[in-house]
This record gives structure tokens, sequence and C-alpha cells, in this order.
């Protein structure tokens, strides 16, 4: 899919990975929308780079679409992509104390990662299957969404989020097939450990404890090279229905 002269919307553009994305998308040509919570971030975005700021809240119906809305009337919307974040919650399935898990957290959780994420692939994908085919191909657009590896290997304490990244990575064949007689490509991109402010650590603490169990590179990811694949799921017109880990190797230990 041609980026340059396509619009589109970046949910969660303004968090570590979502602007990273956002600055390479704008440098390629896009009309990027940047759909978010963080109203501060969002604005000076705008300001920055030309990209338009709405506030969005990926859970809701209403706001995600008219964040959709925003990005049809700057162009074609042809690109969506979900790097959403949010709070989530976790403990060990039964605590020491023997209580279970609560509900509440979970449901949550499930909201932010996994609702969250197909309530913006549904109304994304609607918007771009408006849009007339291109190419011999017939292609009409991408989505692309964000799991993580813990998708995979969830850690201790981590069953929520698991859960909810588990449910990102099975929509993706099942969104691809649905989409594939309109034209619309469906990726998920499943990353390790990526340096982003939503650890809510120094970078210098978080590279000790995570960058030497990634194998090789031996340091976290960048948000640039997560944003560099983006930029290549959205080019490549062969990918779609697959969950592309980007983790330097590393496998989640069960701590
Ligand atoms: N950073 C990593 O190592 C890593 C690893 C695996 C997966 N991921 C996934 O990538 C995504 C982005 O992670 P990040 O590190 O960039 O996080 P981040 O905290 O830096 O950014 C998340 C962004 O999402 C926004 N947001 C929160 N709730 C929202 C909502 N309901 N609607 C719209 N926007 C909302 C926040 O305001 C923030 O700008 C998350 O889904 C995360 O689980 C990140």
């Amino acid at each position: 899919m041609r980026i340059e002269g396509s619009s589109a919307l970046v949910v969660g553009g303004a968090g570590g990975l979502g602007e990273a994305t956002v600055r390479r998308l704008s440098a390629a040509g896009a009309r990027v929308v940047v759909a978010d919570l963080a109203d501060d971030k969002g604005k000076a975005l705008e300001a920055e780079l030309g990209v338009r700021y709405v506030h969005t809240d990926a859970t809701d119906e209403d706001s995600v679409g008219a964040a959709v809305e925003e990005a049809a009337s700057m162009g074609e919307l042809r690109i969506s992509v979900d790097c959403h974040g949010g709070p989530a919650s976790g403990g060990r399935l039964v605590g020491k104390d023997g209580s279970p898990l609560g509900l509440a957290g979970f449901r949550q959780t499930i909201d932010v990662y996994l609702t969250g994420v197909f309530n913006v692939l549904r109304l994304a994908a609607a918007e771009i299957a408006r849009q007339a085919p291109v190419g011999e191909d017939g292609a009409r657009g991408v989505v692309v969404n964000t799991a993580s590896i813990a998708a995979f290997e969830g850690q201790v304490g981590q069953l929520p989020y698991a859960a909810a990244k588990g449910g990102v990575a099975a929509m993706t064949l099942v969104a691809a097939r649905d989409l594939s007689p309109l034209g619309i490509r469906v990726v998920t991109v499943a990353p390790g450990t990526v340096l982003t402010p939503a650890y809510g650590k120094a970078a210098d603490q978080l590279e000790a404890y995570w960058g030497p169990q990634v194998p090789h590179p031996r340091r976290m990811g960048r948000p640039e090279e997560y944003a560099s694949l983006v930029q290549h799921l959205c080019e490549n017109d062969y990918l779609n229905g697959e969950v592309v880990r980007l983790d330097g190797a590393l496998r989640f230990p069960p701590k």
C-alpha cells in the first residue's frame, strides 16, 4: 500500500511506539491523525509535524468513529495502526492469601487491550472498505495491530494482559480472511521489550534489567524499529494475516 498521499490513523499515536510511527508515516508522506487520550502530547505533535490530533478513547465506539471520520476528511483512509496502551491489572491467579485474581481487573484489561483493538480494527476497516481498490491486486488498505510476545509467553502475574494480547494475535488471521474480499490486509506486531514511557522507569534501569535477557541485539528495542516495521507492513502487499515478532529473539521466562 502506498503511504504517500494516503490518510493514516494512529491510535495511541502520542505514546512511545505511536509517536515513532506518527513521525515515520508523516515523513513518508501520509496525512496522519493522532488518536489518543494524551492531549498535551497529541497537540505538541500536531504543532510540530502538521498532523491532526483527535482526543480518542479506543474502547469507545463514538470516540473512535470521530477519529476515523477526521482521518477520512483528510484524504483516503488506507492505513490504520493501533498501538494504544492503558492500565493493565495483574497478579497471581491465586494469591499467597488464597484469594483469586479479581474479575473486575481482568475485565478492564480485556476492555483496553482486546476490545479496544477490535473496536479500532472494525471501524477503521469499514472506512477503508469505502475507498476505491488500487493496483492489479485490488488493494484498499491495511490495518496494523499491536500485540506483545506476552501473547505467547505470558509471565507470572500477567494473565489478563497475556489473555488480551493472545486475543489480538488470534484475531489477526480471521480478520485478514474476513476482509480479503475487500482487499484489506491485517497484520499484527508482537514486540518484546521496547524502551518507551510505558514502563514508568528510567531508561538505564530498564536497559540494565532487560538488555542482558535479549539474545541479540543485547538491548531493548527502539520505538523507531517498531515504526520501521510498521512502514514495511504497510508497503509490502504480500504480508497478511500474520503476527510478526519484534523481539531480538527474546522469549519471556516464567518470571
Ligand atoms: N513498549 C513495549 O515494550 C511493548 C511491548 C509489547 C507490547 N507493547 C504494546 O504496544 C502498545 C504501545 O505501547 P507503548 O510502550 O508505546 O505504551 P505508551 O504508554 O508509551 O503509549 C500508549 C499510548 O496509548 C494511549 N492510550 C491509553 N489508553 C488509551 C485509550 N483508551 N485510547 C486511546 N489511547 C490510549 C496513552 O495515552 C499513550 O499515549 C501497547 O498496546 C503495549 O501493550 C509494548
